[in-house]
């Protein structure tokens, strides 16, 4: 089985340099090994819970962060690329999560606890400006990551104590409700990646305002910002202590090993600190510079983004719909006068006329066939044609019997033996009716099983 990995990115900024060689270049690498399943999100959730008074801001740092992944080489067809918001099954596993988080887990995050030290040192009210979004945030990444049964997570050291929650959270989930349904994710810590320095030697961040601009502003911007980087007052001619130097370490991001072995002696043999500038500029316009031309391209084609994110929700959902229909199912949300697992009272043709059933029939072309009909009557499945009407039979005993894979297809869905679609629901209005036929058809056969 692949290795699942997936990451959110929190959509509050515009990507930097810093991000790029940091979070972006490693996670497109990563994304491109055999036997991995990379799912990369945008958490806009998240965003909301730094930003509720800047809506635009939002709105242009889901476009700008989605132009740059792709245009940093993110492959959609690869991976499975979507927006948090477009999925409705991570608020909804937020809430079934919430209801078994301990409070008391919760008082001891990171952020949280760090907003309540300011607040006390500040001599104002404990809770002063903290909202629940801030509060619940790990909740919030638990039900990201188990949606989804990530395998691994890979993150920044300040998400660290979010992993472990979401073990946590995960664990008694799955101890309360009494099944394994989650995998318990791992936290993954790239120690290799580069943590660039910004323009003062500082770590590279946006809250020291220090960047240097990936993409944004073109090439004149990240050249300004190149000449503005801090360097010593060594004049050209004398040797340079290029270890030191946050110039080296940049260029070195940048470079193969050679090339940052020639840098760095050129600076020991006294390159004046204009040429080293001059020279990281080339070194990156050499990698970015077709980037920059992709980016500005889908800049420009937000539709184009729109179709790729809403495709890639697609994708996350076939995966998300069963899984939360099987979780609401755990927790006892359930259809009622359906599948509660109690068999339907004995004899009685009322309890027969009740029960969801299968029904055999000839089609127009002498074809065998069976449907699979709701309590109500309404048709949730149509089988294939099948020429023998014993192995029309066979199928669906083996319905009742099994536990076939039910899955959305387009705006209908279908239901899978070997591999194969052996009947189909009718097409839906909308994603979500075909969700809500699905779940229907899903119990319907649950309790066909239970029953048989
Ligand atoms: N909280 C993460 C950050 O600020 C972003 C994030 C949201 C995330 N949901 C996630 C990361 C799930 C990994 C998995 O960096």
């Amino acid at each position: 089985m692949n290795t699942r990995v997936l990451t959110g990115i929190t959509t509050s900024g515009t990507p930097h340099l810093g991000n790029y060689a940091g979070a972006i270049r490693p996670a497109i690498q990563a994304s491109r090994q055999p036997g991995v399943d990379a799912f990369f999100f945008l958490a806009d959730y998240h965003a909301l819970i730094k930003t509720t008074e800047d809506p635009a801001r939002v709105a242009r740092s889901r476009l700008e962060i989605a132009a740059t992944w792709l245009a940093a080489g993110l492959d959609p067809e690869k991976v499975t690329f979507y927006r948090q918001s477009d999925i409705p099954e991570i608020p909804e596993l937020c809430w079934l999560l919430t209801c078994v988080t301990p409070k008391g887990l919760m008082n001891r995050a990171h952020a949280y606890k760090a907003s309540v030290d300011q607040n006390t040192a500040k001599g104002v009210d404990p809770d002063d400006g903290i909202s629940m979004g801030l509060f619940s945030y790990p909740v919030l990444m638990a039900a990201d990551i188990l949606l989804f049964n990530a395998h691994k997570v890979p993150v920044g050291r300040d998400q660290i104590q979010h992993l472990e929650m979401a073990r946590d959270i995960a664990q008694r989930f799955n101890h309360i409700y009494g099944d394994d349904y989650f995998v318990l994710p791992e936290v993954v810590i790239a120690e290799e990646v580069a943590t660039l320095p910004g323009l003062d030697g500082r770590k590279m961040s946006k809250s020291y305002n220090n960047t240097i601009p990936l993409f944004e502003g073109g090439a004149k911007a990240l050249r300004s910002a190149v000449m503005r980087i801090v360097t010593d007052s060594r004049q050209p001619g004398e040797a340079k202590d290029a270890e030191n130097s946050h110039l080296y370490t940049l260029y070195r991001a940048f470079a193969s090993a050679p090339e940052s072995a020639s840098f760095r002696q050129a600076l020991e043999q006294g390159m004046g600190w204009g040429d080293a500038k001059q020279a990281l500029c080339d070194l990156l316009e050499r990698d970015l510079s077709a980037m920059r031309e992709r980016y500005v391209e889908l800049m420009a084609a937000p539709g184009r983004i729109e179709d790729i994110l809403m495709a890639g929700a697609d994708k996350a959902r076939k995966q998300a719909v069963p899984f939360i229909a099987r979780l609401r199912d755990a927790v006892g949300l359930r259809r009622l006068g359906g599948a509660t697992g109690d068999k339907p009272a004995a004899g009685g043709k009322k309890a027969a006329a009740r029960a969801p059933r299968f029904v055999s029939f000839r089609d127009d072309n002498g074809s065998f066939r069976f449907r699979l009909l709701a309590p109500d009557g309404e048709e949730l499945l149509c089988s294939i044609a099948y020429a023998d009407p014993k192995e029309a039979g066979a199928v669906m005993r083996r319905l009742q019997t099994e536990t076939a894979l039910l899955r959305a297809e387009g705006m209908a869905y279908s239901i899978v033996l070997d591999d194969a679609p052996v009947a189909h629901g009718p097409a839906a209005a909308d994603a979500r009716a075909r969700d809500v036929a699905l779940d229907r058809a899903r119990e319907a056969l649950q309790a066909l099983t239970r029953a048989g």
